[in-house]
């Protein structure tokens, strides 16, 4: 899917004849709703700022994702933004884009290639940072989140995307908050992909091959939503007999918050519109940028999502 923010096409290499830029866009899909946050805050910042965006779903797909950096190597945008559905295999494509002389820009999530001349900058989150929080409040929580009692809080793990940023960063980060605590053990890890859906299959799978699960750990809200139906449909009440921590702070995440069904979210802030407009503008002027824009995040408790929740944009 290719979507044009306002604008018509350019072929121009250097900014449209209005001295507008072209920007390329290319998104990891829409499987969340951090996604699709992170999506309208993309296309109204372009729109604000007067840029021409080409915009792209690669339906979490690299191939995709590739295809469509390669389509705006050739139509000659001004600039390249992309969130990175993996962390590899990018050195090849962003050559390209460097020997036509189109300045890259990561968003959201980095890519794992040792050449850092390949892109300008990269924007968004420390999601170590973000691992460890949910770590950290689980460890100040033990005794609350030890449902049974019995003294072992054994943690199911709903990842990411397998191979993606924020997927290997937060359980690093989870992992290295636990460590210490002998009482607190990941028994079971794995991907739910993102999506409500992946976490609701392999919450069901967790719970006929798991003994005494007292927490989920979801790496991100939609996968921690998913957890829910397959609690509630077990029988089993999310927040009393099965505690849950996620990522992102949406609005259904922090309306489940709310509710008590989940205990403790970390916030990821997908608002990276005009930040990435800004850093795009100042790269095509040939100004210097930082090599890393961290975004601002807090926590929330069950207390703070209701008091915040009838505000939340997202
Ligand atoms: O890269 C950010 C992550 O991607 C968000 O936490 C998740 O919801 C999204 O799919």
């Amino acid at each position: 899917m290719v979507l044009t923010a306002c604008g018509s096409d350019s072929d121009s290499a250097s900014g449209n004849d209005d001295g507008s830029i072209t920007m390329g866009f290319a998104q990891v899909g829409a499987e969340s709703g951090w996604r699709t946050a992170n999506t309208k805050s993309v296309q109204e910042s372009a729109e604000e700022a007067g840029f021409e965006l080409k915009f792209s779903d690669a339906q979490q797909k690299q191939e995709n994702q590739i295809k469509a950096i390669r389509s705006y190597i050739q139509q000659k945008v001004d600039v390249i933004a992309f969130s990175p559905v993996v962390e590899t295999g990018w050195d090849a494509v962003l050559q390209e884009a460097k020997r036509a002389k189109i300045p890259v820009i990561l968003t959201d999530r980095a890519v794992d290639s040792e050449d850092t001349s390949l892109y300008e900058t990269f924007l968004g989150s420390d999601f170590i940072l973000e691992g460890e929080k949910a770590g950290e409040w689980l460890v100040e929580n033990a005794g609350e989140m030890d449902v049974d009692g019995n003294g072992a809080i054994n943690v199911v793990q709903l990842e990411g995307t397998t191979g993606a940023a924020p997927a290997l960063d937060r359980a690093e980060g989870f992992a290295s908050a636990i460590e210490a605590e002998d009482t607190v053990e990941v028994v079971a890890s794995q991907t739910g992909d993102f999506t409500r859906d992946g976490g609701k299959k392999v919450m069901e799978t967790f719970l006929g091959s798991e003994k005494g699960i007292d927490v989920v750990f979801a790496h991100n809200d939609d996968m921690g939503l998913g957890a829910i139906e397959a609690i509630e449909a077990a029988g089993l009440e999310p927040g009393k007999d099965i505690k849950i921590i996620t990522v992102d702070a949406v609005k259904d995440g922090m309306a489940a918050l709310a509710e008590g069904k989940i205990s403790f979210i970390v916030e990821c802030n997908p608002l990276l519109g005009p930040q990435l407009m800004d850093l795009a503008q100042k790269v095509v002027d040939g100004e210097d940028v930082p090599e890393r824009v961290v975004t601002e995040e807090t926590t929330f408790t069950q207390e703070q999502a209701a008091e915040v929740l009838a505000d939340r944009q997202y």
